[in-house]
């Protein structure tokens, strides 16, 4: 196991992102206030903590369920292929869905699950993810709320690991390869 080839950048600080949080929520509330139908879909592992502090802002009620989609292994390209992993517990048909997702990055995996719940009937489905990094697109999908647009690299924290490491950083910080 290499644990020393690379170092952590802070891009994103933990005040930063809890500020962004507390914006998104209010929003988000604002946008579903009609309903008592809200299922909060996390898609895992990475969105683990961001969906915890969305949640506990969100002025709503609500119900939490998770989906979970085949990762990157441990490599930092994307497969491009997607399999569900773990699929939901509850039905969702004509409830309304905010998929919380942790990065958009080539698109691939939030097109496949946004297909995938579609077609489940849904009343309205909508997505948030924390990260957002446009210029790495290959598909038409985007978030309906994104936390921060961030320029292509390899970030870990909050959630995000590489390599399933550095989940529990509190801040967002950019991956630096020494070697
Ligand atoms: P996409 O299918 O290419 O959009 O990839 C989305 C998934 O890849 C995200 O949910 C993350 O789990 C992972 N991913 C994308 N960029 C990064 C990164 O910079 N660090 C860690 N994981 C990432
Ligand atoms: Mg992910």
């Amino acid at each position: 196991m290499d644990h020393s080839n690379y170092v952590i950048d802070e891009m994103i600080s933990a005040k930063s992102i809890a500020a962004r949080v507390e914006t998104l929520a209010r929003e988000i509330s604002e946008h579903f206030k009609d309903t008592d139908k809200l299922v909060v879909v996390g898609l895992l592992r990475g969105s683990f903590i961001f969906i915890a502090d969305l949640v506990r802002e969100l002025d709503l009620p609500v119900e939490v369920d998770f989906l979970e989609a085949s990762s990157y292994g441990n490599s930092t390209e994307s497969s491009r292929e997607v399999r569900i992993l773990k699929d939901l517990r509850g039905e969702i048909e004509g409830r309304d869905i905010l998929v919380v997702e942790d990065i958009v990055d080539t698109g691939h995996t939030l097109d496949h699950v946004l297909h995938l719940l579609e077609s489940r009937k849904p009343a309205r489905l909508m997505t948030c993810a924390l990260l957002d990094k446009p210029s790495r697109r290959e598909t038409g999908v985007s978030a309906d709320w994104i936390g921060f647009e961030i320029p292509d690299e390899f970030v870990v924290g909050y959630g995000i690991d590489y390599a399933q490491r550095n989940r529990n950083l509190p801040y967002i910080g950019a991956v630096r390869f020494t070697s």
